[in-house]
């Protein structure tokens, strides 16, 4: 029996994905993307989202069946991506992969988005070489515009366990934020990365959320949110520091603000999910998000990873944001270890975990 091939579907937020894949190897990765139409709101319109993916699904169905040389009546099932994400963007997705597989009798698998990011790390060329599979106990940092999460995953078709996350904002939605402070666009993290690389990451002491106003690579915080995140009280913060220089008629040092402001986000970023993944005993971690495109957080959390021993995976970026193959590449194993479909009445969830 040959690998299973299996068309998969992404539409949570303003990306839609559509990837195929025949068990590990990835056949066809196409993505359309509406980010231009939100540029003038400055974040992501849900109302717009959902259009955008109502347009876009079916040539883009289209366009991976071509790059991957097969035809719909050759798919062994079709994956979805069934939530976390925004509810109407969500549902463009589902129906129509839930009308494509009720036309061509073929199963379907409503995917959790945070785990198909994970999934990413099994497909042919992004694993380790020294791999035959993704390791039992792998720790997985996800840091995107809708997500910051450090994971553990057991076995990926079923057991994954949320260690900690944002209790607010994600790490995109932060830089997006910050962007739109100092005058800077959209979206956030290209712009603020970018104007980084002329500013002092030690000007400003920005606060770390959730760490006592510590360092925490040094500092053993106990209590219940030992493993998550918090950005409001840096994005505060550098709403302040703008407006103290505003209030004084002194131009805004915007480079300064965003090398210090990303230096924060890495540090507490980085730190936290070290420190997750050494208090259980996790050897390997998984980066994924759009975030993960962050030149910072990528120097430093393979600084952090080597001194602390833990082997770190970094798939390319456009693996990283938003896709299909993800999708496509979780559904393919969910059909390889033998889970049921999903049955016929499954919706959008946009608040699963
Ligand atoms: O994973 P993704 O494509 O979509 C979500 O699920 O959100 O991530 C998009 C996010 C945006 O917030 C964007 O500002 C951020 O990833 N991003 C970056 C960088 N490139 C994209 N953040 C920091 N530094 C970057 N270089
Ligand atoms: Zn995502």
């Amino acid at each position: 029996t040959s690998a299973p091939l299996v068309l998969g579907i992404e539409s949570s937020c303003d990306e839609t994905g559509v990837g195929i894949v025949r068990g590990t190897a990835l056949l066809a990765h196409e993505v359309a993307s509406s980010v231009e139409e939100h540029v003038r709101f400055g974040g992501v319109i849900p109302e717009i989202a959902a259009r955008a993916h109502l347009e876009a699904l079916v040539p883009t169905v289209r366009r991976a069946l071509e790059a991957a040389d097969v035809g719909l009546q050759d798919l062994d099932a079709i994956a979805v991506t069934s939530g976390p994400g925004l509810a109407g963007a969500l549902m463009v997705g589902v129906a129509g992969a839930k009308a494509l597989a009720t036309a061509l009798d073929t199963p379907l698998y409503g995917i959790n988005h945070l785990v198909a990011h994970v999934g990413v790390g099994m497909l042919d060329g992004v694993r380790p070489e020294a791999w035959d599979d993704l390791p039992e106990d792998l720790g997985a940092l996800l840091v995107s515009g809708g997500h910051t999460e450090i994971l553990r995953v057991g076995r990926i078709s079923s057991e994954v366990e949320l260690l900690g996350s944002t209790i607010d904002d994600a790490a995109g939605e932060a830089y997006d934020k910050v962007a739109r402070l100092i005058g800077a666009g959209y979206p956030g993290g290209p712009v603020i990365d970018r104007l980084a690389q002329e500013g002092d990451p030690k000007a400003f002491r920005f606060p770390r959320g959730l760490t006592a106003g510590k360092f925490v690579g040094s500092v053993e915080e106990p209590g219940p949110h030992r493993h998550d995140w918090s950005f409001s009280g840096l994005k505060t913060a550098v709403s302040r520091a703008v407006e103290q220089f505003e209030a004084r008629g002194l131009e805004v040092p915007r480079a300064d603000i965003a090398a210090s402001f990303q230096e924060a986000v890495a540090d507490v970023i980085t730190a936290k999910a070290v420190r997750a993944c050494r208090e259980h005993g996790l050897t390997h971690l998984l980066l994924g998000g759009g975030v993960a495109a962050n030149s910072r957080l990528r120097g430093l959390l393979a600084d952090r990873c080597r001194s602390a021993g833990i082997e770190l995976t970094v798939p390319p970026v456009n693996l990283c944001t938003d896709n299909g193959a993800m999708v496509a590449a979780l559904g393919a194993r969910l059909v390889s270890d033998g889970v049921a479909p999903s049955d016929a009445w499954f919706g959008a969830d946009p608040g699963q975990p």
